[in-house]
């Protein structure tokens, strides 16, 4: 019989799931992974560098296959050479602005994506999922913290945000007809930070407006200066709150979901993964400037289309059911991302740093 239980990740060269296989690892779990590559930088023949400094740091092997979810040809033939127990399911394309511009890409590849899989997932008898959603479920929120009863799918203010939302429902009408399924949907706030030996981190292709990596590459002399969107919000300093949230606690968030999904048959459950403090854009520059010891110099512009002013979590659910809560602060939060821009002005095209395995 099989010891050691095996964990498929989807998406896992990305940035949540190269820092989400650092704890799998770590926490003794086989991991089977694919990705397509449609938004990780640094590959080179078929390898992804994020995933081979994940193997640095942890001194264990990943099973690695480049496999677009579109292709159920592909992706079955990855479940029939591995026993899979699990699946994390992080592949989607993520940015909003391209979302609303083009909307059939977004709901191609989080949909039938996520179809894809589901049907694969049921052919090989393998219920257990874990699915990355987003506060943006959530659209603009009538209250803060918003708890995971607040209502979702309305005024949802972009096509990105919505093939979180459709995929949420999917998931909800596949437990209710099949109670074999064991989902647990994560409902991730603002993920930003990296891993703390900074030989990982957030490493956008597409040009971006991540709110961690501008900064960083304002600081770092990449990019002149950082434009704020909306400074006229009804907030303490005018710009957006979230709740930003350091990576490899959302990484520990995902090994506590699945140590829960292998003791107890849930159905389907929903969680927040967030820290419950709002903070203001302002707010995060201001601790990153401390914290690096530098000015960021800065510009407020209108407000983007389809941003919302505040949103921060109530995780208590999280905390007594997965016995799960953040632990890193801000200063953490800046620090680490810090460090892995520092180490790697130009991401993971940065010649190869020196690896070793003391992390
Ligand atoms: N980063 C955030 O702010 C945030 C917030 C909430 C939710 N999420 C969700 O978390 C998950 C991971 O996000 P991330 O920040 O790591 O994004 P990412 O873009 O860094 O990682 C996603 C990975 O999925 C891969 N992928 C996309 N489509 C694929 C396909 N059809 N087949 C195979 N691989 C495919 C990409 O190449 C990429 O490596 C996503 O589902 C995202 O929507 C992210």
């Amino acid at each position: 019989m099989k010891m050691t239980r095996t964990v498929f990740v989807t998406g896992g060269a990305g940035y949540i799931g190269s820092h989400c296989i650092v704890e799998l690892l770590k926490a003794d779990y086989d991991v089977v992974v694919i990705d397509n590559f449609t938004n990780s930088v640094g590959v080179c023949d078929g390898e992804s560098a994020a995933l081979k400094r994940v193997e640095e740091i942890t001194g264990k092997k990943i099973h690695f296959y480049k496999v677009d979810l579109l292709d159920k040809d592909a992706l079955y033939g990855v479940f029939q050479k591995h026993q899979i127990d699990c699946v994390i399911h992080f592949a989607a394309m993520k940015a909003v602005d391209e979302s609303i511009e083009y909307p059939l890409l977004y709901y191609k590849n989080n949909l039938i994506g996520m179809l894809n899989l589901l049907e694969v997932m049921t052919d090989h008898k393998c219920y257990q999922l874990v699915f990355s959603s987003s506060c943006t479920v959530y659209g603009e929120p009538e209250e803060c913290p918003v708890t995971e009863n607040h209502a979702t799918g309305r005024n949802i203010t972009n096509v990105y945000g919505k093939t979180k939302y459709f995929v949420e429902e999917m998931l909800q009408d596949i437990s209710y007809s099949d109670e074999k399924w064991n989902i647990i949907a994560l409902r991730y706030f603002n993920p930003v930070g990296a891993h703390p030996s900074g030989l990982i981190g957030e490493d956008p292709t597409k040009p971006f407006s991540n709110i961690m990596p501008f900064i960083s590459q304002v600081a770092i002399g990449n990019k002149p200066v950082l434009t704020i969107f909306g400074g006229d919000y009804d907030t303490v300093d005018g710009t957006g709150v979230r709740d930003y949230i350091h990576v490899m606690d959302l990484a520990r968030g995902h090994v506590a979901a699945l140590s829960l999904l292998f003791k107890k048959h849930q159905k389907i459950k929903v969680y927040n993964l967030g820290t419950g403090r709002g903070v203001s854009v302002l707010q995060l520059v201001k601790a990153f400037e401390k914290v690096t010891n530098m000015t960021v110099p800065y510009q407020i512009a209108e407000r983007r289309e389809g941003d919302i002013s505040i949103m921060y979590a109530n995780a208590e659910l999280a905390e007594k059911e997965l016995g799960w809560t953040a632990v890193h602060s801000l200063e953490d939060m800046c620090a680490d991302f810090w460090r892995w821009q520092k180490m790697n002005p130009q991401g993971y095209r940065t010649k190869d740093i020196k690896l070793n395995n003391s992390h």
